[in-house]
């Protein structure tokens, strides 16, 4: 029988076969993959999907449960080979590591304890906590019974938590007392209280001890992580779930309001972020991977946790900041544990290059085999900084396009095994069918071209609906081009048919490489009592690759105390979280309109970015004398 390693493709022409099979017959070529897994019954079809409807199935009545996958598959054939190497944010603090069997043991005794409560499968479980190894343990542990977990990122306010809480409907919030971020402690518990108490669904509360920090403590809902699990049994019989179950739900901001809770499957998610990690970071079984990563985003989940596990990796999880105590904490931490494998965000490179190469220089970075980047488009400047100083011009970088919807890599090179541009994620990963479209919704025929990306043929990873609102998840990524998913990013192909990511095409602004809807922030804004309508836009930033620009208009211009802009951006951080926080706030008395009263963000984006040579013809505006006025506040910003 063939093992997932069979599949790695080694070669540039192993690759081009592949990417062929692919096409010429998707499910021959994710049937063989997928056969490398566990199943508890085989599969009757391959593949099931209608993007009218829209609906995809994969593995249709196959059945399995993803940790038996990701851990007891392991422990029988390397019970002590390192699974998890957790570095605390303080470096003077222990490492802990966990085997596969010491992990697949934590997991189970956690799962006995959410079972103890009644939580069973199908079950919404909310879990906010910080980069401890126990979020991975409650990750999984809701997996083994096949309850559903929804990670909330720890950066994000009681708001958010709440909404987040509140639209899956989830029974038990696992969290912590606190986190420590650099030199920061964050109040988690205090947050999650706050939440809880706007949320009617959660029945307990588990808490995991890590700051140590006073909370206040509710008898009734409360339960410390070390006496739910105190005297629980470390076996625990994995739940059989259909491949099409849901896994898990992760929120991302869309065009509205709304946060979207993205669902996906059990069994199709499995295959692809194992497939795609093995492949794309040449993942070997020595090697030691390294995602700086939060769990509470998608790169998290898929390489973090499922599929590194799912590939028997040794992964490092760190809890800290690049910056603490010092900025070279990163390269410290890639010596210490000899890092094969390196993912980071751009963000954090541009950071990064803004500090003395001496740095580094104190550290020996030769066990890095991999550099990989994921987030946002990485500009040729950090590329390049990348590349010097990190990979020393002979590590390849892997450039991984993706989204939370997407589940897993679809565009990227393979390290050092297809060719790298600068700037560019690459060609499509075997099974990934791309078009590039243009206004019309054409595809677009020559090789060169810019224009709307989208994929036309489903993959294993792709999330299966919207939590609660399928007639959306149609909506936003179906209807546009029918019959083909769109990811709402535009991208420019050269001639040997790379891909360079352009950015997105809608009102998402990705900030320091999160992904932020304008609209939530928007309707954030408006909750201030002095603020009757704004416009938030992204421009471009040297370090967060965008940053945010705020129009507001006040009820009272004359009311303008010092501490105004202070307090609306509270009021964002309080909604949201800090990530959203706009960076620049300008009051002003109208924003462009069109006679159909839509505002014009385009305007905005061009006045905030300092294009005001660019704006192109603004006299069909409702009331293009708007402009002028807010050119001229700019030049006193
Ligand atoms: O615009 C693209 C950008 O991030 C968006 C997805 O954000 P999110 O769902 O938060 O997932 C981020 C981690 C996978 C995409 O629509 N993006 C992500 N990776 C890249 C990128 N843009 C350019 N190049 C990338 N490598």
């Amino acid at each position: 029988m063939k093992k997932l390693a069979d599949f790695q493709l080694r070669s540039q022409a192993a690759y081009q076969e592949a990417y062929r099979y692919s096409v010429d017959n998707p499910t021959e070529f994710w049937a063989e993959i997928a056969a490398t897994f566990q199943w508890q019954q085989p599969w009757k079809n391959v593949l099931k999907h209608d993007w009218t409807t829209p609906s995809t199935e994969w593995f249709v009545e196959g059945k399995l449960n993803i940790t038996e996958n990701c851990l007891d598959r392991h422990v029988a054939e390397h019970p002590d080979k390192e699974a998890l190497i957790w570095e605390p944010n303080d470096p003077n603090d222990t490492v802990q590591r966990y085997t596969y069997k010491s992990l697949l043991e934590a997991v189970s005794r956690f799962a006995n304890g959410l079972k103890s409560q009644g939580i069973k499968k199908g079950d919404r479980v909310c879990i906010y906590m910080p980069m401890v190894p126990e979020l991975t343990i409650a990750v999984l542990a809701c997996a083994r019974i096949g309850a559903v977990h929804s990670v909330v990122f720890a950066g994000f306010s009681s708001a958010a938590l709440a909404a987040r809480i509140n639209d899956a409907g989830c029974v038990l919030l696992v969290t912590a007392d606190g986190a420590f971020r650099g030199d920061k402690k964050i109040p988690l518990k205090s947050i999650a209280d706050e939440a809880i108490a706007q949320c009617d669904t959660i029945k307990k509360c588990i808490v995991f001890q890590r700051t140590f920090q006073t909370v206040e403590w509710n008898n009734r809902k409360d339960i410390w992580w070390h006496d739910f699990i105190d005297g629980l049994s470390d076996k625990c019989a994995p739940t059989l779930m259909d491949a099409e179950d849901p896994l898990f739900i992760l929120y991302t901001s869309g065009s509205t309001g709304k946060p979207k809770g993205m669902v996906h499957s059990c069994g199709g998610y499995m295959v692809y972020t194992a497939y795609t990690f093995m492949n794309v970071f040449q993942y070997q079984p020595e090697d030691i991977y390294w995602c700086t990563a939060d769990i509470g985003w998608i790169t998290g989940h898929s390489y973090m946790v499922y599929g590194p596990l799912a590939c028997g990796a040794t992964s490092v999880h760190f809890e800290g900041v690049p910056s603490y105590p010092k900025w070279n904490r990163f390269w410290e931490i890639c010596e210490k544990h000899k890092v094969t494998q390196f993912y980071t965000a751009p963000t954090a490179i541009r950071s990064l290059a803004k500090h003395p190469t001496k740095l580094i220089e104190d550290y020996d970075l030769s066990s890095l085999k991999v550099l990989g980047s994921v987030g946002e488009p990485i500009n040729d400047e950090a590329w390049n900084w990348y590349n010097t100083n990190i990979g020393k011009e002979i590590v390849p970088i892997v450039d991984t396009w993706w989204q939370t919807e997407t589940g897993g890599v679809l565009i990227s090179s393979l390290a050092g095994v297809t060719p790298q541009k600068p700037t560019y994620a690459t060609q499509p990963l075997p099974g990934i069918q791309v078009a590039l479209l243009d206004q019309n919704g054409k595809p677009i025929i020559e090789k060169e071209a810019e224009g709307i990306l989208t994929i036309n043929y489903p993959w294993p990873g792709i999330a299966r609906t919207i939590y609660g609102d399928h007639q959306r998840y149609k909506e936003v990524y179906f209807s546009a081009y029918n019959g083909r998913y769109f990811p709402g990013d535009g991208a420019l192909r050269d001639k040997e048919g790379n891909y360079r990511i352009t950015g997105r095409v809608d009102d998402v602004v990705i900030v320091s490489g999160h992904n932020l809807g304008t609209a939530p922030i928007e309707n954030a804004l408006n909750e201030h009592p002095a603020v009757v309508e704004s416009a938030v836009v992204g421009y471009p930033h040297s370090i967060k690759g965008n940053a945010l620009m705020a129009y507001v208009i006040l009820y009272d211009s004359t009311e303008v105390v010092p501490s105004l802009v202070d307090e609306i951006r509270a009021t964002v951080a309080s909604q949201i979280g800090p990530i959203a926080k706009p960076d620049r706030v300008l009051f002003v008395s109208g924003l462009p309109k069109t006679r159909s009263g839509k505002i014009m963000r385009r305007i905005l984006r061009k006045l905030a970015a300092g294009e005001n040579d660019q704006l192109g013809d603004i006299s069909t505006l409702l009331n293009p004398a708007v402009v002028e006025e807010i050119i001229q506040s700019l030049s006193k910003e």
